[in-house]
């Protein structure tokens, strides 16, 4: 580069910069730096640059050789003393630009900046730092009350609806024991009833014509038959009254945050049984059938209400996801029938697994990461909020410390394996913090 054409390429430069070769002697300066010197270009020119600085020379040279020999800019510390005598510090960069040939010397480009005007953008810099600081704080802080809003979205809409099942519960309980309490003895006085009558028909095999037409009348041969499974049928229903009454109950505790030794069997049959309609909906469709394959496990110190909500969320995905793709796909349907399967077993000794496994349409590849995201959702508006996968990963994994995980193939169903270690010490609990 010559002198000429840095000058060209200087007017361009809004920072102060030097064209000089590694002896120091100044080839050409732009307006901005001879600004700083306070002096016009040409008395510069043809200057040694240490003339104007109140460094030590040899530091000045050692500094000029520094920079003709790297490519990359060197950074010092230059000190100008102005033609009016003022002491001006600058922040300076150096590269070379030639490097040394036989009979000249290296040149190179030296950057000034003030620096007070250095020290200001080091302050504008540290508060930007700051101020972007404050921003993750406050998008942290936004993210958490986001969570917790959820929660408490969930946790009012979960508690309400339990107060209504606990409620419904107990108003069913009272008239359901009285019939079922009565049965047993309607059941008993009905068989007596009936061996009076066959003891009568033994001793007096020949009744009078109106007890002849009465018999007739009231069909008394298929009373005698019938009463004996109409009762058996009566106490079947009440029977599963109460299993009903029994679920809504240990489903509604939900409000309970202690922690409780649960069986999770039960826990998931109660789901089940509250499920029961959902299972068996779609008039022209086969009910979904639910294939329990149940292991041995040791009753575990769970969170219950939030557990049975895990349940319950992942079970209804499950059954909406098969009378979807039901309404959707009769005919392959008919071929393979609508099957959830729950599965559940110990392994590595201490932990506990519950596999929940549907038939139904799987899960695309490109919103598998997302299904635990909150608000995430593929139902139309006014079915899913996209609440129920969120709040069962923080059930999961805050509050029991355990795993959950999906593994879905598209065509041929999703599975939910839900992991969690059966003993307390090796749990932690965000709610603790
Ligand atoms: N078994 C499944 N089969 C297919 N897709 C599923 C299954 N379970 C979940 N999904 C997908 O994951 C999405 C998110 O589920 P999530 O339970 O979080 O929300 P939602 O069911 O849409 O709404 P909400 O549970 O809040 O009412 C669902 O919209 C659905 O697309
Ligand atoms: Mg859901």
């Amino acid at each position: 580069m010559t002198p000429e054409q840095f000058s060209e390429l200087a007017r361009v430069l809004p920072e102060p910069s030097i064209f000089l070769n590694s002896t120091g002697e100044i080839l050409a300066i732009n307006k901005p730096a001879s600004s700083l010197f306070e002096l016009p270009s040409k008395e510069l020119k043809g200057k040694k640059l240490s003339e104007f600085l109140t460094d030590n020379k040899k530091n000045v040279m050692k500094y000029l050789q520094a920079c003709s020999k790297s490519r990359k800019m060197v950074i010092g510390s230059l000190t100008i003393r102005t033609s009016a005598g003022d002491i001006v510090v600058c922040r300076s960069e150096g590269a070379v630009i030639q490097p040394k040939q036989l009979k000249s010397p290296a040149q190179l480009i030296l950057r000034l900046e003030k620096k007070s005007k250095a020290n200001n953008n080091f302050i504008l810099l540290n508060q930007k730092i700051q101020e972007l600081n404050t921003q993750v704080k406050l998008k942290l802080t936004l993210q958490e009350l986001q969570e917790t809003q959820i929660q408490l979205v969930q946790k009012e809409k979960l508690s309400a609806l339990g107060k209504v099942a606990a409620g419904i519960a107990h108003e069913i309980n009272n008239p359901v024991n009285f019939i079922h309490g009565n049965l047993k003895p309607a059941q008993e006085y009905a068989q007596h009833l009936l061996e009076l009558i066959q003891l009568y028909q033994q001793y007096y095999p020949d009744p009078p014509q109106e007890i002849k037409e009465e018999i007739e009348e009231i069909d008394l041969e298929f009373i005698i038959e019938d009463i004996t499974k109409l009762l058996q049928s009566i106490s079947i229903g009440t029977e599963r009254i109460r299993e009903l009454v029994k679920s809504m109950r240990t489903f509604s505790r939900l409000d309970e945050t202690e922690i409780k030794y649960i069986d999770i069997h039960e826990a998931l049959d109660s789901s089940l049984i509250i499920l029961n309609h959902r299972l068996n909906t779609t008039p022209n469709s086969p009910n979904i059938e639910v294939i329990k394959n149940y292991g041995q496990l040791p009753k575990i110190q769970c969170y219950c209400g939030q557990i049975n909500q895990v349940f319950m969320n992942i079970l209804s995905n499950a059954i909406d996801a098969l009378n979807e793709y039901q309404e959707k796909n009769i005919r392959e349907i008919q071929t393979n029938s609508p099957q959830i399967k729950i599965q559940t077993e110990v392994f590595n000794l201490d932990w506990i697994s519950i596999r929940i496994i549907d038939n139904g349409p799987g899960i695309k590849e490109e919103i598998k990461p997302k299904l635990f995201d909150p608000f995430f959702t593929t139902k139309e508006v006014g079915k899913g909020t996209g609440l129920g996968l969120s709040i069962s990963h923080d059930i999961i994994t805050e509050k029991h410390g355990g795993k959950i995980f999906c593994d879905s193939t598209l065509g041929y169903g999703t599975e939910f394996v839900i992991q969690i270690p059966m003993k307390l010490a090796i749990r932690y609990s965000r709610s603790k913090k």
